[in-house]
């Protein structure tokens, strides 16, 4: 368990820097390569965030992309970003990109408004001007989910694992798909979504939880801890308990995210609102 003592004695950021925390004492489950940022605002944590991944797709890592409502303003900013650079620094990125998406729902494809790979070529792709290919989803269209599922683990294998691993926090625990209970070494699969998950996506489906579909694929906890490195990225009140609950409870099944507390090099980056709850 993390020490409350330990969280609390740091946390006393000044106004313009965020708080950083690199836990080393005797006691906290997470590993000696963890840190966490707490932010002001998801505007900052937006920022921040971008200039991670930005630094990771400039020099051609595979990195792997999360889609939900965290990620607009992290997109955003890395949009921003990009549109200042110079035609030579932006036109290496696009070559050098490479990047893997966590999940996409079984039936939908590009054509679809709801689904991961339209939400992905408007956040990136036609705006920086990607390539057809270069943002790499499962495909939801696939007649055997099952095996699209293993062809994209595979893909993702053959690219020599993910570098970077961006991830959100669903509110029943979930990263990626991967749905409680999950154990640790869950593979690249394709699954039911539990009706708590279908609530909170609705609002991409008019506002109905039963038009989100019944099934995805999702990288699973497999490859999200091969990854070298995990970014994890939390913002409002919300998502506070669990949050907690994932970085301050024993890892374990009904938590998916808890399992993170197990990988060397974990980034968390938060807002305020969000960090509300860590004791
Ligand atoms: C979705 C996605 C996750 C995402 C999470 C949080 O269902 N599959 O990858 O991180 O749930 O979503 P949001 O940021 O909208 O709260």
């Amino acid at each position: 368990m993390v020490m409350p003592q330990l969280w609390r004695s740091v946390r006393a950021p000044s106004p313009d820097a965020p708080l950083t925390l690199s836990p080393s004492a005797p006691g906290l489950s997470v590993q000696p390569g963890f840190r966490l940022q707490i932010e002001a605002d998801e505007a900052a944590v937006a920022e921040r965030v971008a200039g991670v991944l930005l630094e990771a797709l400039e020099v051609g890592e595979p990195v792997g992309l999360a889609t939900g409502r965290t990620m607009e303003p992290v997109y955003g900013a890395l949009r921003r970003r990009v549109a200042g650079w110079t035609p030579a620094r932006r036109g290496r990125l696009l070559v050098r990109w490479c990047s893997f998406n966590l999940d996409e729902y079984v039936g939908l494809g590009p054509a679809d408004a709801g689904s991961f790979a339209a939400v992905m070529a408007e956040a990136l792709g036609l705006p920086l001007g990607l390539a057809a290919g270069q943002l790499q989803l499962p495909d939801g269209r696939a007649l055997d989910p099952d095996a699209e599922a293993r062809r994209y683990g595979a893909a993702v294998a053959a690219a020599g694992g993910i570098a970077l691993q961006l991830l959100g926090l669903g509110s029943n625990g979930h990263v990626g798909f991967n749905e409680p209970p999950c154990p640790a070494n869950a593979p690249c699969r394709c699954l039911e979504l539990s009706s708590a998950t279908r609530r909170q996506n609705a609002a991409a489906f008019g506002g109905d939880p039963a038009a989100v579909p019944e099934r995805a694929i999702t990288l699973g906890t497999a490859e999200i801890l091969a990854a070298r490195r995990v970014l994890l990225v939390v913002t409002g009140s919300a998502k506070a308990e669990i949050l907690r609950r994932s970085l301050q409870e024993p890892p374990g099944p009904e938590v998916p995210a808890s399992w993170l507390q197990r990988h060397p090099q974990l980034q968390v980056v938060v807002d305020a609102a969000a960090a509300a709850a860590l004791s």
